[in-house]
């Protein structure tokens, strides 16, 4: 299978890419591999005739919405984020009613329909800069309470309006089972991704995007590090990292959605060019501002 999605790719000019929280065999057959903010850069640069996208359809989504021309493919179209859909209808509109010096500020983990309503869009790993960078005072910040409040603590000199939504794998990462591990690992170093909630990023000694994350362990002398994300980011920590150990919270928090992505469906997208993401136009070229807003302020 693998060797007819290498023929395919070369044959149909496509390119894969992979969050990291995907599968192995998903992240072997791609040609990026990254977090959201540099897929979402990759996918905008990309010169491909048709990118497969083995992520969750937020992903597939912005890559579409950045490149209406391509043929954005999903291997398995049910893979889903549930966080992109909580934000209440008709909350934007009230909001902005409210404060009348508002920049609605969308994580990127959110539908083309949310981004359309929006200012600008962030990922985790330029969230904290991008807001600093807007002039208003006020931010209404959806969907995730957690990456909102963690951005908030960065920069106290704005209001930061929260909305009710949350990662459900990051936030049931348990804060006394990350204490039993912190004992039985004393020499552990805890990274962690911001959707986690406030108790688990309290006695986090790092706290970025998985690949930030990624980056740190790689950089850090230390040998043992206590993994707050998805386990999916396990592949790369330890293939750059043979002489470190990483240790997950018990139960290791997995994503069922991106486990969706594997080598039949990726071959089947590939072979058949069908699951291909579409997007109202006139939401699309609504959603297009505030991703392009992101790419422009992350600079
Ligand atoms: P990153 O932006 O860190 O890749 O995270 C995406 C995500 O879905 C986290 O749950
Ligand atoms: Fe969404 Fe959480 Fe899965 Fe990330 S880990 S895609 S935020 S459900």
């Amino acid at each position: 299978m693998k060797n007819r999605i290498i023929d395919l790719k070369k044959e149909k000019n496509a390119v894969i890419l992979a969050h990291y929280y995907a599968p192995i065999e998903a992240q072997d057959v791609a040609d990026y591999i990254g977090d959201s903010f540099y897929l979402a850069k990759i996918a905008k640069e990309s010169t491909a005739d048709i990118i497969v996208f083995c992520g969750v359809s937020f992903m597939g989504e912005s890559a579409k919405i950045l490149n209406p021309d391509k043929k954005v493919l999903m291997p398995d179209p049910k893979a889903d984020c549930p966080m992109a859909h909580m934000v209440k209808d008709g909350l934007i509109e009230k909001m902005r009613k409210e404060y009348e010096d508002l920049a609605v500020v969308c994580y990127i983990n959110s539908t083309a329909e949310l981004k359309s309503h929006c200012d600008v869009c962030v990922t985790s790993s330029n969230a904290v800069g991008i807001v600093k960078k807007l002039k208003n005072k006020n931010i209404f910040f959806i969907p995730d309470k957690n990456l909102g409040s963690f951005v908030a603590k960065q920069i106290p000199e704005k209001n930061i309006i929260l909305n009710d939504g949350f990662c459900p794998i990051h936030a049931s990462i348990s804060a006394s089972e990350l204490l039993s591990c912190k004992a039985a690992y004393p020499n552990a170093l805890v990274l962690s991704h911001p959707e986690c909630e406030k108790e688990i990023l309290d006695v986090s000694d790092f706290v970025g995007s998985t690949a930030d994350i990624i980056n740190y362990a790689k950089s850090s002398l230390n040998k043992e590090f206590i993994i707050c994300t998805e386990d999916g980011v396990e592949y790369k920590l330890t293939s750059d990292n043979r002489d470190k150990k990483f240790y997950f919270p018990d139960p290791r928090p997995r994503c069922t959605d991106m486990k969706l992505n594997n080598l039949e469906n990726i071959l089947s997208v590939l072979q058949n060019e069908d699951r291909e993401i579409t997007i109202p136009e006139e939401i699309r070229q609504k959603a297009l501002a505030p991703l392009d807003k992101m790419l422009e302020l992350a600079k």
